[in-house]
């Protein structure tokens, strides 16, 4: 996608929580089917033991719906996964990396934060989330102390994910939603509850699964292609978010 030398940019996002089940690889999954949709070549990276972001491409594989323009890597050794991105740089054969952590502390997540430019945190609006992601917000803080002042650092932020419905809030999801506009970097857009989402998570990324069946001949049940598109649009608009820091500030809350 970059032409120049000087222009090439390999942005990192790595999805990181404490919270097991904040939805990082179904975040991850869905920022990757919109930059696929859009054109851009993704490398996944999971350095989960839990394999769940490669069993997705491993369903997705199976099922037709992984692009050429997709690499997914797993892997638990931290010093690959800075190879894997120096080679994609080197190479320009990517134009994103999309990283998923385990959500616990290792030694490698020290590493792991280190090679990213943007680090991500799934938050659902309950107390639960409202408790761990100020154990993850901490976390980072601690990190960027061991980092010291002269290393360049992730910018950090939430995302608001799993809300029933975007236009009406619940009254327990408008409480924590103001919470965390005031306690933590938390970008404007937010990711709804939605039943593609588990879908895409049983299949492969998104676009791929809308492009199969709105082709000829195809006979099985339809997702909403509505739903899928604006999911799609939503999804571009977070990560533009998270690319560009754009959260609430204490004057918006
Ligand atoms: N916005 C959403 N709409 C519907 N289902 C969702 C949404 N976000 C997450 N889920 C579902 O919640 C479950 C947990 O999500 P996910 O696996 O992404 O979390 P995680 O943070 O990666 O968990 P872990 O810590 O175990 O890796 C999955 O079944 C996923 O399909
Ligand atoms: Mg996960």
């Amino acid at each position: 996608m970059a032409d120049g030398e000087a222009d090439f940019n390999l942005p990192v996002i790595t999805a990181f929580s404490f919270k097991g089940g904040a939805g990082k690889t179904t975040l991850l999954a869905l920022l990757g089917s919109a930059a696929l949709a859009s054109g851009y070549r993704v490398i996944f990276i999971d350095t989960d033991s839990t394999n769940n972001l490669s069993s997705w491409q491993g369903a997705a594989v199976q099922n037709g719906y992984w692009p050429d323009t997709a690499q997914l890597h797993h892997t638990l050794d931290a010093d690959r996964v800075t190879q894997i991105i120096d080679d994609a740089y080197d190479t320009r054969s990517a134009d994103l990396v999309l990283l998923d952590t385990p959500g616990f502390a290792t030694k490698a997540l020290d590493q792991l934060l280190a090679v990213s430019d943007f680090v991500m945190s799934p938050i659902q609006l309950s107390q639960p989330d409202a408790v761990s992601a100020v154990a993850t917000r901490d976390w980072m803080q601690a990190f960027y102390l061991r980092l010291g002042a002269g290393s360049p650092r992730p910018a950090h932020c939430f995302v608001a994910n799993n809300v029933k419905n975007l236009s009406r809030l619940s009254v327990t999801e408008q409480k924590y939603l103001e919470r965390a506009r005031k306690d933590f970097a938390l970008v404007k857009t937010m990711v709804p509850h939605r039943a593609t989402l588990a879908m895409m998570t049983d299949k492969g990324p998104l676009g791929e699964i809308i492009k199969h069946q709105i082709s000829e001949g195809y006979e099985g049940a339809r997702i909403s292609a509505g739903h899928s598109t604006e999911l799609l649009e939503l999804a571009m608009q977070v990560m533009n978010d998270v690319l560009s820091h754009n959260v609430w500030e204490a004057e918006d809350a």
